[in-house]
C-alpha cells in the first residue's frame, strides 16, 4: 500500500529529513510541501488533497501550537477521514489530549528520529490497509487449510469453487499450495501462468494480465494457479498474496483457496481477507492432534469460532481405529461444520477424470458437498437441478 505525504513545517531541515526517510522507504512519496504556516494553511493542504487524495498529512505545530490545532480542526471538518500526524517539541499530556479531541491521528515528537518515524509510516500503512479492505472488499474468500498433507484440502476447495461457479457466481480458485499445486490437476487444466507471474508484475495488476494469465474450468471459474517451479514459489511474498487476494475479492462473488497445510506468511495473509477458515481434517490420530495445535494457533492469530469451522474429511461410522466423531469434538471443543462420507472411489474416480466430484451424477460425495454448500447458505436444490438437466 503506497504512503503518500503532505508535509507543513516552517523549518527546512524537517522537510529534509522526512524527504530523506520516504526515499528509503519503498513505495512511499511526499505529495506536498508547504513552509508558509500562515493562516491559509487548510486551504492550500485541502488543494494538493484534490490532487492526491490518498494522502496523509504531517504538520509541525511547534512555531505556533494553537494555529496547529486550528488548522488540523479545519481540515478534519472538510474532511473528516483524514489522517494527520502532529509533530512538536511539546508534547504535554494536555495538548495530546486536544489533538486527539480535534481527531489527530498520531504525534511525533521533536527533534525527529528515524526510528520513531518510521513507526509512524508503518502505522500509517496499517490504517490505509485496514481502510482499504473495509471499503472494498465486496466478495467472499473462503480459505480451506488442511492440518496435513494428504486429507483433502484440495479436493473441498476444488468441489467448493465448483458449487459456487455453478451458482452463476463469478468465482475464482486460487492455489496456495506451492509444494503440490493439485488443484490444475486436479481439474485437468494446462496452465503457462502462475500466480508468481502476477506476484513479478504486481505493479500492472489488472483484470486484462489476471484474464491472461488465470485457466479456466468449463463450469465457468478461474484458476489461479500455483506455480510449478520452486524457485519461482520461492519469490511470492505475503505482500503479493495480500495484494492479490485484495484485487480477486474486490472483483469476484468468491474467492477459494486452496490454503496448504502450514501456518506460514502466505497463509496468514490470505486469512486476514478471508470470511470463513474451513480446517480440514481425517479421523486419524495425528490428524486430530495436529488440528489441535492448528486450532491453537489460529486463536493465538486472532481466528475463533465465528471464522474458522472444522470439516472432517473421510468420515467412517465404524473405524475401529478412527478418533470418533465424540471423541474428535471433545478433544478440539467444537463440533465439526461437516462431515465429508469417506468415497475413495468417488473420489479418485473425479481425479482420473478431472472433473470436480460435484459435477459427477449420483454420487455419495457429490451429494454431501450439495449439503454442505446449502448449509452455508449456497443453494444446492439449484445445484442439483442444473446437475441434472446436463
Ligand atoms: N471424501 C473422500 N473420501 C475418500 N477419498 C478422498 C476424499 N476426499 C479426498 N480423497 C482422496 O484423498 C487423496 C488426497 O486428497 P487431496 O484433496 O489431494 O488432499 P490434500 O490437498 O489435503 O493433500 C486424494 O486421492 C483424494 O482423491
Ligand atoms: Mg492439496
Amino acid at each position: 500500500m503506497p504512503i503518500q505525504l503532505i508535509v507543513a513545517s516552517s523549518e527546512p531541515r524537517f522537510h529534509d529529513f522526512v524527504r530523506e526517510q520516504l526515499a528509503s522507504t519503498p513505495n512511499a512519496e511526499v505529495t506536498g510541501e508547504h513552509e508558509d504556516l500562515g493562516p491559509n494553511l487548510s486551504a492550500r493542504i485541502l488543494h494538493d488533497l484534490n490532487l492526491n487524495p490518498q494522502s496523509a498529512i504531517l504538520l509541525d505545530i511547534s512555531p505556533d501550537p494553537e494555529q496547529g490545532l486550528r488548522a488540523l480542526e479545519q481540515m478534519k471538518l472538510a474532511i473528516p477521514g483524514l489522517y494527520v500526524i502532529l509533530s512538536g517539541f511539546e508534547s504535554s499530556e494536555e495538548l495530546l489530549l486536544r489533538s486527539m479531541r480535534l481527531g489527530g491521528a498520531d504525534f511525533l515528537q521533536q527533534p525527529l528520529k528515524r526510528a520513531e518515524f518510521s513507526d509512524a509510516m508503518i502505522r500509517l500503512e496499517e490504517h490505509a490497509q485496514r481502510i482499504h479492505r473495509q471499503g472494498r472488499q465486496i466478495g467472499r474468500m473462503y480459505t480451506f487449510v488442511g492440518v496435513k498433507g494428504g486429507v483433502g484440502t484440495t479436493t473441498a476447495a476444488v468441489n467448493f469453487a465448483a458449487l459456487y461457479a455453478r451458482q452463476n457466481k463469478s468465482t475464482v480458485l486460487m492455489d496456495l499450495d506451492m509444494d503440490s499445486g493439485d488443484a490444475a490437476c486436479y481439474l485437468g487444466l494446462r496452465h503457462q501462468y502462475s500466480l508468481s507471474d502476477v506476484a513479478e508484475n504486481l505493479d500492472q495488476l489488472d483484470q486484462a494480465m489476471l484474464d491472461g494469465i488465470m485457466a479456466r474450468d468449463p463450469l465457468g471459474f478461474s484458476v489461479l494457479c500455483a506455480p510449478e517451479e520452486v524457485e519461482k514459489s520461492r519469490l511470492i511474498a505475503e505482500q503479493h498474496v495480500r495484494e492479490i487476494g485484495s484485487f480477486l475479492t474486490e472483483r469476484y462473488d468468491a474467492v477459494v483457496v486452496d490454503g496448504s497445510h502450514a501456518i506460514d506468511d502466505l497463509l496468514l495473509s490470505c486469512l486476514e481477507l478471508s470470511e470463513t477458515i474451513f480446517v480440514v481434517l481425517t479421523q486419524e490420530f495425528p490428524a486430530v492432534r495436529n488440528a489441535q495445535h492448528y486450532l491453537g494457533a489460529l486463536a493465538r492469530a486472532g481466528y475463533g469460532h465465528e471464522a474458522v469451522k472444522l470439516v472432517v474429511n473421510r468420515h467412517e461410522k465404524r473405524g475401529l481405529l478412527h478418533v470418533s466423531l465424540e471423541q474428535l469434538q471433545q478433544t478440539l471443543g467444537a463440533a465439526p461444520f461437516w462431515v465429508l462420507p469417506n468415497r475413495y472411489d468417488e473420489a479418485m474416480q473425479a481425479v482420473h477424470e478431472a472433473r470436480p466430484v460435484v459435477t459427477r451424477g449420483n454420487t455419495e460425495l457429490g451429494r454431501s458437498y450439495r449439503d454442505f454448500a446449502r448449509k452455508l447458505g449456497l443453494d444446492g436444490q439449484a445445484v442439483a437441478a442444473a446437475q441434472q438437466k446436463k
